[in-house]
């Protein structure tokens, strides 16, 4: 499988069976996206949470490719009133796609669409497509059941945020790496507003220390697992 970067929080992962999953594309009012919204398909969509930067392009790459939108219940009825098609799910529950299983998790954040109705609880995401477990955490602070997460599914690759103000900084993403232990972590959701300013190899240096490997992805690159 193979997992791409396109800055913020956004993600694909494309199945060795060539099935594309994107998660939280944002791109047109993200300065730092390498890609349009135009360059990108997918057959599933999985969304964190409602806020403008995570449900992002959504649906502009929903209206050209139809895809499956995966979320927490009110998210996705939110899309199915929109027209467009939608797996329900909630925290603490796990499905099996064609893909691969994902199963939602806390997150501690809020969660309001775009057009300010309520979307519902944030969430995190385990994903394990090809028998490579990823853990995107969405937008979250640090909070003490990553542990259990890390205990009820190995995670190879921890996704997560070290931007701070919205979400965990620099040293409590440290400390959620600890607590998870997964393989390898790889930052998100900095460097792309100034209020969420970090240096992403503070954050690879501070994690190595605790003897886990850290990677920092280019904006854009994609690589294999
Ligand atoms: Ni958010
Ligand atoms: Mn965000």
């Amino acid at each position: 499988m193979k997992l791409r970067y396109f800055s913020h929080s956004a993600f694909q992962i494309t199945s060795s069976s060539g099935i594309r999953i994107l998660i939280d594309p944002f791109f047109e009012n993200n300065p730092t996206a390498p890609v349009s919204a135009d360059e990108l398909s997918a057959e599933y969509i999985i969304l964190t949470h409602a806020h403008g930067d995570h449900v992002g392009d959504s649906f502009k790459i929903a209206d050209r490719c139809d895809p499956l939108f995966i979320s927490v219940n009110e998210l996705a009825n939110y899309c199915i009133e929109k027209g467009y098609r939608a797996h329900n799910m909630h925290i603490g529950g796990a499905f099996v796609f064609e893909f691969g299983r994902v199963k939602l998790t806390i997150a501690h954040h809020g969660s309001m669409t775009p057009d300010n109705t309520y979307g519902g609880s944030p969430a995190g995401v385990v994903l394990s497509v090809d028998g490579v477990t990823l853990y995107h955490t969405g937008d979250t602070g640090l909070f003490y059941d990553m542990k259990l997460i890390g205990e009820r599914d190995k995670i190879d690759y921890m996704l997560l945020p070290i931007g701070d103000n919205f979400t965990m900084g620099i040293d409590d993403a440290v400390k959620a790496v600890e607590l998870t232990e997964p393989r390898v972590a790889i930052p998100m959701h900095y460097n792309t507003f100034p209020v969420i300013e970090a240096d992403p190899h503070e954050f690879k240096d501070k994690v190595a220390r605790t003897g886990t490997k850290a990677l920092v992805l280019e904006y854009g690159e994609e690589i294999e697992l």
